[in-house]
């Protein structure tokens, strides 16, 4: 079984405060389920946009995927990377609220470590 990572921003359909709780129950109530399941993850909310990484087995992340595009708490879904991984980044979080500034600081992380990788995987062909 493949590893996979999906994530994707979304709009939520409640303001303000709402949001934010719905945003904490949501990582409340998905930890079993995520547990029981082998998915990893972080999700963020910001200015009224839930971003969300999940990871795991290809067809559990998908089979979770379903059940959030119909979750009636956000719409606008817009996939920003769905694509296999090597390894986890959010190994030990079964489903972490993160504050944004966490959040796109950990993908830029993870974007550059995927680099570092590009290049340490190409220097190892040509030397
Ligand atoms: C932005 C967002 C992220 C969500 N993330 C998860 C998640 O990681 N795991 C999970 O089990 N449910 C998550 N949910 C909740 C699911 O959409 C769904 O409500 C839950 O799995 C229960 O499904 P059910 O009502 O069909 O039993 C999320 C919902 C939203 C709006």
């Amino acid at each position: 079984m493949r590893l996979w990572k999906l994530s994707y921003t979304s709009i939520a359909v409640a303001a303000g405060d709402q949001a934010c709780a719905d945003a904490h129950s949501i990582c409340a109530l998905a930890q079993d389920y995520n547990m029981l399941h082998g998915i990893t993850g972080i999700l963020t909310l910001h200015r009224g946009r839930f971003a969300q990484v999940l990871e795991g087995p290809e067809t559990a992340v998908r089979q979770l995927m379903r059940r959030i595009l119909a979750d009636p708490r956000h719409h606008s879904i817009r996939i920003a990377a769905d694509t296999p991984i090597v390894k986890r980044r959010y190994a030990d979080w079964h489903m972490a609220f993160r504050d944004p500034k966490a959040f796109i600081t950990d993908q830029l992380d993870d974007m550059l470590e995927q680099t570092a990788q590009v290049v340490s995987a190409m220097n190892a062909t040509w030397h």
